[in-house]
C-alpha cells in the first residue's frame, strides 16, 4: 500500500473537474490532496458498491473514490450548501457521483457498502460522534464497512501541530463549520464499534506526515 503525494490517474481526473471551479475552491482541493493520505483510505473501500461519504465538503474524496473504480456509486453529504454547491458543479459529468445537502446532518437511507468519515467527526462533541457512528452501522449492508480517517491523539507534537491548524480554520477563520472540537482517540471509537458487534482494525497513518492521521475500518458480518 503506497502513501503517495504526488497525485495518481484518478486523483489527477479528480482535481481536473474542479479545473473550472472558483480559485479559493481549486486551492482548499489542492491543499485537501497534499495534506490528507487520500490513497490509503480509498484503499480500504469495496471495488463495487454503494458508498456514502458524511461530511464530503467540497467533495474531492468522493470524487476520487469514484473514479478509482467505475463499479462504486458515490453519494456526498454535507452540511455546508455552499460546499455542495462546489462539489455537484465539479461532478456534473459523471452520473455514478452525487452530492446532496444533509441539513441535520442526518444518514442518507441506505444499506450502504460503505460508509466513509474522512475528518469531520472531530467538528462533533464525543457523544454526537458515537450517535452518529452508531446511526451509519444501522445503514450498512450486510458485510459493509464503516471507514473513519481523523486525527489521533498521539503523538503529542503532531496533535500540537494539528490543534494550532484546527483552531485557525474552525475559529479564526471559518474555512469549515463548526464552532468547536473533540478529537476522540480512534481506539475509543473502535471499542464503541466493538460493542455493536462489528470488527474493528486501527492503524496509525502519520508516517512521514505532520499531522496525526490514524485510520479506522469497520466491518459488519
Ligand atoms: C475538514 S472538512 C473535510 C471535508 C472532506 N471530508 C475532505 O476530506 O476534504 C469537514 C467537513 O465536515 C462537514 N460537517 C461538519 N459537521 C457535519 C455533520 N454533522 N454532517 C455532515 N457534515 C458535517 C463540514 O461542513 C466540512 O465540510
Amino acid at each position: 500500500m503506497t502513501d503517495a503525494r504526488r497525485p495518481d490517474g484518478p486523483g489527477r481526473r479528480a482535481l481536473a473537474l474542479y479545473r473550472d471551479a472558483p480559485a479559493a475552491v481549486r486551492a482548499h482541493v489542492t491543499i485537501r490532496w497534499w495534506s490528507a493520505p487520500f490513497r490509503r483510505v480509498v484503499d480500504v473501500l469495496p471495488q463495487t458498491g454503494r458508498i456514502l461519504e458524511i461530511g464530503c465538503g467540497h467533495g474531492l474524496f468522493s470524487a476520487y473514490a469514484a473514479l478509482d473504480a467505475p463499479g462504486r456509486d458515490v453519494l456526498g453529504v454535507d452540511i455546508d450548501a455552499d460546499k455542495i454547491g462546489a462539489a455537484t458543479a465539479a461532478a456534473r459529468e459523471l452520473d455514478r457521483l452525487q452530492f446532496r445537502v444533509a441539513p441535520d446532518g442526518a444518514v442518507p437511507e441506505g444499506p450502504w457498502d460503505a460508509i466513509v468519515f474522512v475528518d469531520v467527526l472531530y467538528l462533533l462533541p464525543a457523544d454526537e460522534q458515537r450517535r452518529l457512528l452508531t446511526e451509519a452501522v444501522t445503514h450498512l449492508a450486510p458485510g459493509g464497512c464503516v471507514v473513519v480517517k481523523e486525527m489521533g491523539t498521539h503523538p503529542r507534537w503532531k496533535v500540537r501541530w494539528n490543534t494550532v491548524q484546527e483552531t485557525l480554520s474552525v475559529k479564526v477563520l471559518r474555512i469549515t463549520e463548526g464552532s468547536d472540537f473533540d478529537f476522540v482517540d480512534p481506539r475509543t471509537m473502535g471499542g464503541w464499534l466493538v460493542g455493536l458487534g462489528l470488527r474493528v482494525r486501527v492503524r496509525r497513518l502519520d508516517k512521514g506526515r505532520v499531522h496525526p492521521h490514524h485510520l479506522l475500518v469497520a466491518r459488519s458480518s
